[in-house]
């Protein structure tokens, strides 16, 4: 015979606890539970193997079995419970050998490693077991199969008649006296029609069909072409109706051999299981008219239990007049959970394997049994995992216990950031998981990971607390079935070992720093001033310094930048401030940093000796909506020639844009604003004044103002008021002597050419004018004895050789003729008395200038002798005064040699 599918089992895995194991005789044990022989294979022998299944015949052949084959001939395979597995055969299997009533099973079993079941294991178990008395007719319900057996008997007043002789037999039946079965053939009435198979046909079609010494069988898998499903009392059954020839002696007779199982009428309600089998089945009771229950009785794993028992496990059975119900709640002893998997989450059912039997007696039949076994498996239920924190702080592990599972669980692998190791290659990535066990069954895993591992995520939360975030899929396998399942754990840990970034601020004479410590929770922060992102490429836009090595982020910001705060002005300094803020882009996590200093307001003012001023006005923090652009001067045609959005910057010259000059005997004043108007208000809401200073000392002491709001203004701007005393070699004033011809040698008679010049400021509107003039023989002005050359403007009258005045015209050397004055002297006036002849003298002469233009608050020059217009009108106010002296002349009686004039001249310095 061929035999299709080798059935075939992989248990793989399985947990077996010490309770369970502890003193389980052997790899198979038996079992007698009335028609039935159950063999339990234990699991620990057969754990990770692939099994298959034989029926040993009489003759020793082994038969094996496929799905098909066990629901023909009688045999069933299953699971028990997670950890069993159960062979169970009916006394009436095809195999079996029955003497009186005894049945006697043998079954093979061979167990590989492998699917093609390759150096396979055999062992071998064989059973007998009592059972009787037979029942007139028996209806079992196996879960893989119906089985019907009707006591084949021929009445007595039948059998008193037979007589024929056996020739006649094969003369008008020769199909039943070929066949060796005393069966002949079977009818099945179907609504439609009756089909009548021969035996081998009926086989064929996986009906298992046979004769006892006392007995006829039928065996029907569920679902065959013949089976009917029929409705009693709304409870569907599946059923056959046929009648079965055989042959008794010299007759023929036939027998019902109808058979019906339910397939439904379990109800889950209220935490119960509801079993409804409805008593009288119209399909098995054709022709009866009366019923008597002999029995109804019912169980567990082929077990009855007694009214007692029922009762402590909160089973209620309860005989109705038509309908027999078991109610079992869900969880009960006798059944146990396991774990299921629907649409990928984890949950349980409970599984339970119930059986009845229900005896009766009816006026057609006389006594029936009928055994229905029924695997019951209630509804998926989800179960929520707990998952525990427990993680050590000091420790710095992280200690997650994930329950709880039920035993046919097992943790393989886990994925951490995308990649899937198993428990053993987790270890190396730093994850430690543990199982533990409770008492009641089940169990919970524990991950313990350390919180510095890498894939464990860091980040900032506030104050100086971090959380840990561990995010872990724990993938598991479900035994023996191999569904699996996985779970999600993400949790947070919250550890106060944040370490926020600190800075240090200072600034120096042009820009302000920033250099900041990295803490442990800003790598990733990013510095913001004013919402603005600095970044290295915007660096050189914004003209700042940026530089991170690691460790340390330094920021420079120049004094005058557009990501600057400036809080006030004022005569002791500008007050500029940098507010930075680390920001995380994600978290938003920040911290502000800032650093203030005062720059010297002299920062924002240039005054250049050719009269130009250079003024910068910054936008100050409380005028936020001014526009640097509206900024001006004095004379409001005068707008800043550079604007920033904090800046404006202005170019001029003091002789223009509304700039006010003032003097005083050291020096010029240019006094001017920066001015900022709101619309339709006249009053400025922003004035800066600066002074642009030309002294003629090159020590100036240093003014401060202090003006209130909106007036703000600054230490002035700087500039010299340089003056120049100079020796010219003739009337034409184009040659004058250059620096190495100092000292410049000159005869008695010989003329002089002076000219003195105020350099710088270059402003037009002043005018330089002589005081006195006097020569000396030391370099210091003040050195005895003098000698008056001019004295208030004038010639000396004393003099009998007067000084001489030049007019200064406009030339390309001179753009302000009204900044020179000339006059040449005779080399007579400086002989003292007598002729004493002084060796070697100096030159020189003070000034005073004065404006070109009269103006209220200006003074008026006198100008006697030298020529311009003269001012008689004489000004009390003090005016700029200043000096000027010439470098060294040496006097000569006579001409001399060049030998001679360096003697007196060696001779000269040796008496000083
Ligand atoms: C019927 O049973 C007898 C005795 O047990 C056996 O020898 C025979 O092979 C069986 N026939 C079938 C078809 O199973
Ligand atoms: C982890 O937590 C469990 C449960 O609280 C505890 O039994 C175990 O000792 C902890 N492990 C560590 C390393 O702290
Ligand atoms: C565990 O991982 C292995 C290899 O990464 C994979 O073959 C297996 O299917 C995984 N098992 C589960 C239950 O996810
Ligand atoms: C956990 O990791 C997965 C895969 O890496 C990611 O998709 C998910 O967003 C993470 N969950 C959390 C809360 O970080
Ligand atoms: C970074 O710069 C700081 C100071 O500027 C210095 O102290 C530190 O050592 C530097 N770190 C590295 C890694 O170069
Ligand atoms: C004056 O001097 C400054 C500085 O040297 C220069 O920038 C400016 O252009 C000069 N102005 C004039 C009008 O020459
Ligand atoms: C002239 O004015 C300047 C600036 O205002 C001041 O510093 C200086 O003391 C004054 N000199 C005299 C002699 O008043
Ligand atoms: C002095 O001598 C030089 C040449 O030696 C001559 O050129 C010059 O005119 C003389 N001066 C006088 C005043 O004699």
């Amino acid at each position: 015979m061929e035999l299709g599918l080798v059935l075939r089992f992989l248990v793989t895995g399985i947990f077996i606890s010490e309770t369970w194991t502890h003193g389980r005789p052997g790899p198979m044990s038996s079992e007698c539970l009335e028609n039935f022989l159950r063999i339990t294979l234990s699991v620990e022998y057969f754990e990770d193997k692939y099994l298959s299944f034989s029926a040993v015949d009489q003759s020793g052949i082994a038969w094996e079995l496929d799905e098909a084959l066990a629901s023909q001939c009688g045999y069933t395979v299953t699971y028990s419970s997670w950890n069993n597995i159960e062979f169970r055969a009916s006394a009436l299997s095809c195999h079996s050998r029955l003497e009186k009533d005894t049945f006697t099973v043998t079954i093979q079993v061979k167990a590989s490693h492998t699917p093609d079941m390759k150096n396979a294991s055999i062992h071998l178990k064989s059973a007998s077991c009592h059972y009787g008395p037979w029942s007139l007719r028996e209806l079992l319900c196996e879960t893989n199969y119906m089985e019907v057996s009707v006591r084949r008997d021929v009445p007595q007043t039948v059998k008193d008649l037979i007589q024929e002789e056996p020739e006649d037999w094969t003369l008008a039946f020769p199909e039943a006296k070929s066949g060796e079965a005393s069966i002949w053939q079977i009818v099945f009435h179907q609504p439609e029609e009756k089909r009548a198979l021969l035996v081998s046909d009926a086989w064929s079609a996986g009906y298992g069909l046979n004769t006892t010494d006392t007995r006829i069988l039928l065996r029907v898998p569920y679902n065959t072409a013949q089976t009917q499903l029929v409705k009693a009392q709304g409870i569907t059954f599946s059923a056959v109706r046929s009648s079965t020839f055989y042959k008794e002696q010299w007759m023929i007779l036939m027998v019902n051999t109808a058979v019906a199982c339910p397939v439904d009428g379990v109800d889950y309600t209220n935490k119960m299981i509801i079993w409804t089998v409805p008593k009288y089945i119209q399909a098995l009771c054709t022709g009866a008219t009366s019923f008597k229950d002999i029995l109804v009785e019912a169980g567990v794993n082929l077990h009855k239990l007694s009214v007692e028992e029922m009762a402590s496990r909160k089973y209620v059975l309860s005989n109705d007049f038509d309908v027999i119900t078991m109610k079992v709640p869900i969880g009960a002893e006798g059944g146990y959970y396991k774990t299921s998997v629907n649409s990928g989450q984890h949950g349980t059912r409970y599984c339970i394997n119930l059986f009845l039997e229900h005896q009766w007696e009816d006026n057609k039949w006389g006594l029936t049994k009928h055994t229905i076994i029924k695997e019951i498996e209630t509804p998926f239920e989800l179960v929520e995992l707990i998952v525990t924190n427990n993680s050590n702080l000091s420790a710095r592990i992280m200690n997650v216990t994930v329950g709880t599972f039920l035993l046919d669980v097992e943790l393989v692998n886990l994925t951490v950031e995308g990649a899937t190791v198993t428990v053993p290659e987790a270890v190396q990535h730093g994850y430690q998981t543990y199982e533990i066990k409770y008492a009641n069954q089940s169990k919970a895993y524990v991950i313990h990971v350390s919180f510095d591992a890498q894939s464990i995520k860091k980040e900032y939360l506030r104050d100086d607390i971090r959380t840990y975030t561990l995010n872990v899929t724990l993938e598991f396998i479900i035994h023996p079935t191999s569904e699996t399942f996985s779970v999600p754990i993400v949790t947070l840990s919250a550890v106060k070992d944040a370490v926020l970034p600190s800075a240090r601020g200072f600034c120096d004479e042009n820009s302000l720093h920033l250099h900041i410590t990295h803490g442990n929770v800003d790598q990733n922060w990013m510095p913001f001033i004013s919402g603005r992102h600095l970044t290295p490429g915007a660096a050189e836009k914004y003209n700042y310094s940026l530089s991170d090595n690691g460790t340390h982020l330094a920021i420079s910001v120049p004094f005058l930048s557009s990501l600057l705060d400036y809080e006030e002005i004022h005569t002791s300094g500008v007050l500029a401030s940098l507010h930075l803020t680390l920001k995380d882009g994600v978290t938003l996590a920040n911290k502000n940093f800032s650093v203030s200093c005062r720059f010297s307001p002299s920062e924002l003012i240039q005054c250049f000796p050719n009269g130009t001023v250079v003024i910068t006005a910054v936008k100050l923090v409380r005028l936020a909506d001014l526009d640097t652009s509206l900024l001006v001067l004095s004379d409001r045609n005068c707008k800043p020639s550079l604007v920033t959005e904090k800046t404006a910057t202005f170019k001029f010259n003091v002789n223009t844009c509304g700039t006010r000059r003032k003097f005083n005997s050291t020096s010029i004043t240019y006094e001017n604003e920066v001015i900022y108007f709101r619309t339709g208000n006249d009053s400025p809401v922003y004035k800066l004044k600066f002074v642009c200073l030309y002294t003629i000392k090159q020590t100036v002491d240093v003014r401060y103002e202090t003006k209130n709001n909106p007036s703000s203004s600054i230490k002035p701007g700087f500039g010299s008021l340089d003056l120049s005393l100079k020796l010219f070699k003739d009337e034409s004033y184009s040659d004058l002597y250059q620096e190495l011809e100092y000292p410049v040698v000159k005869y008695l008679k010989e003329t002089l050419y002076f000219e003195v010049e105020l350099l710088q400021p270059a402003d037009p509107r002043l005018e330089l004018n002589l005081e006195d003039c006097w020569a000396t023989n030391s370099k210091s002005q003040d050195s005895l004895p003098q000698w008056p050359i001019l004295i208030n403007g004038c010639g000396n009258s004393k003099d009998s050789h007067r000084t001489v005045f030049h007019k200064v015209n406009y030339s390309t050397r001179v753009k302000f003729p009204q900044h020179l004055k000339r006059f040449e002297v005779t080399m007579f006036t400086f002989i003292e008395g007598t002729t004493q002849l002084q060796k070697q003298l100096y030159f020189h002469c003070s000034v005073v200038i004065c404006s070109t233009m009269p103006q209220p608050s200006d003074f008026l020059c006198q100008r006697s002798c030298n020529p311009g217009k003269h001012r008689l009108d004489r000004s009390t106010e003090p005016q700029p005064h200043g000096q000027a002296s010439s470098g060294a002349v040496l006097i000569r009686k006579e001409n001399m040699t060049g030998r001679g004039t360096a003697e007196m001249w060696i001779n000269r310095q040796h008496l000083n």
